[in-house]
């Protein structure tokens, strides 16, 4: 009886030893990964914050690691300051890729992005990262609380992390809640607001969401708009959004239309729908809010920044309202 007792435990130290080793390897690998590339890094930009957050896409290129295929494939276009940008195309078409270069989270290899006039290659990463928030098309969540995780560096007051959860519809959410790694225990939906009330947070010229309210229904997402687009944080700041349903973006200033890693349209939606023959009028088709909506709904003037959503699917139910949530092919 003890021999089996002790042979049971030889083993299961055996085990235990050999995943310590597996995890002491790992960190060995992790720390023998190139860092990120700081290469022309100058470091009189260090302090560098840009004033306006005007965006300039100059014929800009970019792959996923060296030597594999450019995936964008020489995007121009100038992001006014201030300005509400829309970015939609097929799966595929680069949408994603293109918001990543602009926080040199993939390689630019090609053409040049400009942040008030500053080639962002030029700036040390950490800059460039202060200038622009990514909330990216994975949410990413660290393990701790959910303090801890709209917050990461302490910087804001508990009245301030609450309010922004309110903003958001999560304000029966407590601060002190605990996050597992990845927010395992969060739905996607909550998981994606508490990166939206991350960057909500932070005070950045330039604010990038990608797809950032895909999982959440479709009230709480027109709803989420009209917060956003009322919070001060984002009212001054260029933002830029790849977007799920079409109505989230139909009401933007510029409209970018990607085709396979191209710019295939530029404008604003009003002028892009004119033109029956249009990508984007097809996406629109494609996606049901076209016909499904009268003409006076299409966005007819261009300023609309601090207006209400056009689009609204709170008193529909049904067919109807899986129509008109327009999500895209
Ligand atoms: N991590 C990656 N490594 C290598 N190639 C990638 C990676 N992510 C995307 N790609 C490639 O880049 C191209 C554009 O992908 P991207 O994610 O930018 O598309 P998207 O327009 O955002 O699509 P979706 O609407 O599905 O999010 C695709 O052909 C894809 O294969
Ligand atoms: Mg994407």
């Amino acid at each position: 009886m003890q021999l089996a007792g002790s042979f049971q435990w030889t083993v299961r130290q055996y085990a235990l030893a050999e995943s310590f080793m597996s995890s002491c390897e790992r960190l060995l690998h992790y720390d023998a990964l190139p860092g990120e590339d700081e290469r022309s890094a100058d470091a009189a930009l260090a302090a560098w914050a840009p004033a306006s957050g005007t965006v300039a896409l100059e014929d800009v290129r970019c792959r996923y690691r060296p030597g594999s295929p450019d995936v964008v494939l020489g995007v121009s276009a100038t992001l006014a300051s201030g300005s509400n940008v829309g970015i939609v195309g097929r799966t595929g078409s680069g949408k994603s890729s293109l918001l990543l270069s602009l926080n040199r989270l993939n390689l630019v290899s090609g053409g040049a992005v400009r942040i008030d006039g500053v080639d962002a290659s030029t700036l040390p990463l950490a800059a460039l990262r202060r200038a622009v928030a990514l909330i990216p098309q994975e949410p990413f969540l660290f393990q701790g609380t959910r303090r801890y995780n709209l917050d990461p560096f302490g910087l804001r007051d508990d009245a301030t992390l609450a309010g922004t959860l309110a903003t958001l519809g999560m304000g029966g959410a407590g601060l002190d809640d605990r996050v597992l790694e990845n927010g395992d225990n969060l739905s996607a939906g909550e998981r994606q607001l508490t990166c939206v009330a991350r960057a909500l947070l932070l005070d950045r010229r330039v604010i990038c969401l990608d797809e950032a309210t895909a999982s959440v229904d479709a009230d709480s997402d027109a709803a989420i708009q009209r917060a956003l687009r009322a919070a001060p944080a984002f009212r001054a700041a260029t933002l830029i959004v790849v977007a799920h349903r079409i109505g989230t973006i139909i009401d933007s200033d510029t409209i970018l239309v990607l085709d396979a890693g191209r710019l295939v349209e530029a404008g604003p939606p009003a002028e892009l729908l004119a033109d029956d023959a249009s990508h984007f009028a097809g996406l629109v088709k494609a996606s049901g809010l076209g016909k499904s909506r009268s003409s006076s709904n299409l966005p007819g003037d261009t300023q609309g920044r601090n207006r209400a959503p056009k689009v609204t699917f709170g008193r529909l139910s049904g067919p109807e309202k899986n129509l008109l949530e327009g999500n895209l092919p």
